[in-house]
């Protein structure tokens, strides 16, 4: 039986950024050229949920991470990073019609293109935003600064904040699951509600998150 991890809110910014930088991989990747027209839905329904993943990520950042690293004292360029969270949001509020007309022309390959320039500017400024973060938020400064039962109290406020604010979570829970590493999920694991990990998303809504399959690793 697993045990509780304990609370490291530095640990999940680094596993969730890692999920979205592989679903940017993956995207970029697959928007290069062409779409297979077999994979195409799964395709669309993938950067879809990137998109609302990245959103959760920001709101969860924007409301409750960074208030709260503040009120800690905790040093960061803040306003930097909010100011890129807008930067990145107008890019993914631009792709998302265009997504969306994907989905139901998945041979258009100038919409392709677009998909494919939004998720390049976006890269552009992902990359060195997340490195700021990752100076400036690690384990050791988090862990001085704030307790472990806050810490506990924030991690948790972020899981729900994130699934909130990230779109369906019949997709958005396997997305996050199956965009890491084994090691990495199996450390996701012990913090995702089982109803969700044991439930939802193997069970009850397999059928919804299927088309993504061919984008995600570790699934039949
Ligand atoms: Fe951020
Ligand atoms: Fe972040």
């Amino acid at each position: 039986m697993t045990q509780p991890s304990a609370p490291d809110v530095a640990a999940d910014l680094l596993r969730i950024h890692r999920v979205i930088t592989r679903g940017l991989e993956v995207s970029l990747q697959h928007s290069r050229t062409s779409l297979d027209p077999a994979s195409a839905p799964g395709f669309v329904t993938y950067a879809q949920t990137l998109g609302w993943v990245l959103h959760g990520h920001h709101v969860g950042e924007d409301q409750m991470a960074f208030p709260t690293f503040r009120r800690k004292q905790v040093d960061g360029p803040y306003l930097l990073l909010v100011a890129e969270h807008g930067q990145m949001q107008a890019i993914l509020d631009e792709v998302r019609p265009v997504l969306d007309w994907l989905a139901a022309e998945p041979g258009d390959t100038g919409s392709l293109a677009s998909v494919h320039r939004a998720f390049s500017r976006l890269s552009e400024i992902w990359y060195p935003h997340i490195g700021r973060e990752e100076e400036h938020f690690t384990a050791e400064i988090l862990g001085a600064a704030i307790g472990a039962e806050e810490q506990l109290s924030l991690a948790r406020g972020l899981a729900e904040h994130a699934q909130q604010n990230s779109g369906p979570a019949y997709l958005a829970a396997p997305f996050v699951m199956y965009n890491l590493s084994a090691e990495d999920r199996a450390d996701l694991l012990r913090v995702m509600p089982p109803e969700v990990t044991q439930h939802l998303v193997p069970v009850v809504c397999k059928d919804q998150w299927a088309p993504m399959k061919p984008f995600l690793v570790d699934v039949d």
